[in-house]
């Protein structure tokens, strides 16, 4: 059984690559309602991207609320849990906050992967996109890396895998809770005027928090800053104060893109 979250589809690509080769069914969190869970299959997986060297609080919040006999479900059963982020760089220690938040259910993560893919984050200054080049190169890379992960999960070689960077501990501990605190303002949010009202913001957020209003895109408060609005957008109009203007897009090209080798 799988569980997963993405904003812009690097992590979804990874999720469902995995869940064919392994056989395990895949859920997308924002979509799962935890409470009506229900444990199946042989191994447990959460897939999410890195945000600032931390973990989306949607996967946590999810974990949190699984109701108590699928957690022992899990458990009866002595079944393998596991883990695969996606991140542009690096992961930081945020493979030990899954850990952590395991821990609490009294889950052990037995299994921990990190794949390298196309950075989505823009919204300060010094980060943007990667160049057309560093894209390409990390959706190749991306394909044998996901093989070879599910490859390890099928024999059931366990292990902790991951590009944690520098100072790992110390950009989850100290970075990720300011993220966490001021990473997203969602009065920050707004149209340019080349926006033309297509929808498409509205319809690439996973958690239902813009609807379109008669002007152009509405924010509500309920932001994950996983920024699938503003790179989806056709016409660059959406920005993020005045921090967005400049900086590029990313859209995952697909899957199929990735397997013909893009
Ligand atoms: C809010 C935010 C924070 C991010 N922080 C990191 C980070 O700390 N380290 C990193 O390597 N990539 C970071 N990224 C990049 C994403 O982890 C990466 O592009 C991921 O593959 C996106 O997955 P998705 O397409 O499934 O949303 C961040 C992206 C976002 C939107
Ligand atoms: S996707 Fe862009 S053009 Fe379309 S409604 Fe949203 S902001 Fe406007
Ligand atoms: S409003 Fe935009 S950045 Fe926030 S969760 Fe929705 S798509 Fe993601």
């Amino acid at each position: 059984m799988i569980y997963y979250f993405s904003g812009l589809g690097n992590t979804k690509y990874v999720a469902q690559t995995i869940a064919e080769s392994i056989g395990e069914e895949k859920y997308f969190i924002p979509d799962a309602d935890p409470i009506e869970q229900i444990f199946s299959g042989s191994s447990l997986g959460f897939l999410f991207p890195i945000y600032s060297w931390g973990i989306p609080e949607i996967v946590m919040e999810f974990i949190h609320a699984l109701p108590e006999d699928f957690i022992q479900e899990v458990k009866n059963r002595n079944t393998p849990v596991w883990m695969v982020c996606t991140c542009g760089d690096e992961t930081g220690n945020a493979p030990e906050m899954l850990k952590d938040c395991l821990a609490k259910r009294e889950l052990e993560l037995k299994a921990s992967w990190s794949v390298i893919m196309p950075n989505t984050y823009v919204l300060l200054p010094g980060f943007d996109v990667d160049s057309p080049e560093v894209e390409k190169q990390k959706l190749e890379n991306s394909i044998i890396a996901v093989k070879a992960i599910a490859e390890k999960i099928k024999k059931g070689a366990w292990e902790w895998n991951l590009h944690r960077g520098s100072f790992p501990g110390l950009r989850t501990k100290v970075i990720y809770p300011l993220f966490k605190r001021w990473g997203i303002s969602t009065k920050k949010w707004h149209f340019s005027p080349a926006c033309v009202k297509c929808g498409k913001c509205v319809k690439s957020c996973p958690v239902k928090n813009i609807s379109l209003g008669s002007a152009g895109p509405i924010w509500g408060d309920n932001c994950l800053s996983c920024l699938a609005c503003y790179h989806n957008c056709p016409y660059h109009a959406v920005e993020y104060g005045k921090i967005t203007c400049k900086k590029g897009q990313y859209l995952f090209p697909g899957v199929d893109a990735i397997r013909r080798k893009l």
